[in-house]
């Protein structure tokens, strides 16, 4: 299968449903720490839960929709970067991210969104990509923050979790703002 390489030890690929074993096996080691923070839907149990995610992100790609990409550090699937919302007829598109406790801290999230970005910013030629984390997600912000992105408002109380209704950042780039800062990195 191809992948991207992100660092000498760690590559991005498609992450798909005949990966359902490994992707439950991964979710054990991350549940926990990525529960509070990302879709519930998305936080499974077993392997036909991480399997149903799968095929999920497999019909809506099947549709130029979302799509899902898993970060495999020394051979093993650490977390990932999805477009969680794709839609080449408005031009705008999501993008979200997980990882693993012991991948965390090493820039591998920063890398593949800044992969996705590229394709559907410049490739695809999407006007506007957004970013949507609870207000107090600061790693997450922080991610939002080194791809160039703004903080463009705040949806209050959008977000329920554990009896509590957290409010949701909404940060976003646009098509020229990213090639512009591509350009400056590659001076
Ligand atoms: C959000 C999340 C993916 C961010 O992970 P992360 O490791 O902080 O982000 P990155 O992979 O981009 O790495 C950045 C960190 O690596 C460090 N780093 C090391 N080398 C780096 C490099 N070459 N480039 C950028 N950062 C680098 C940065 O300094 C930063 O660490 P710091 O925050 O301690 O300063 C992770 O915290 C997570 O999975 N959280 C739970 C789930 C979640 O919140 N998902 C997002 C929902 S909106």
């Amino acid at each position: 299968m191809f992948s991207l390489p992100l660092r000498d030890d760690a590559r991005l690929r498609p992450l798909e449903t005949w990966h359902a074993a490994e992707f439950a096996v991964h979710l054990d080691r991350a549940r926990e720490h990525i529960r509070p923070w990302v879709g519930q839907g998305f936080v499974t149990d077993d392997v036909d839960g991480a399997r149903g995610t799968l095929r999920r992100y497999a019909e809506r790609q099947a549709a130029d929709g979302a799509r899902l990409y898993g970060i495999w550090l020394d051979g093993t699937l650490v977390g990932g970067v999805m477009f969680t919302a794709f839609d080449a007829a408005s031009g705008s598109c999501e993008v979200g991210c997980w990882l693993e406790p012991a991948a965390e801290g090493h820039g591998l999230v920063t890398e593949a969104c800044g992969a996705l970005l590229d394709w559907a910013l410049t490739e695809r030629g999407l006007h506007r990509a957004e970013w949507h984390c609870r207000a107090d997600n600061e790693r997450s912000s922080a991610v939002a923050k080194r791809l160039g992105m703004t903080l463009e408002g705040v949806r209050r109380q959008s977000w329920p979790f554990g009896g509590t209704r957290h409010d949701k950042q909404v940060w976003a780039v646009l098509a020229p703002e990213w090639r512009a800062s591509r350009r400056c990195r590659e001076e």
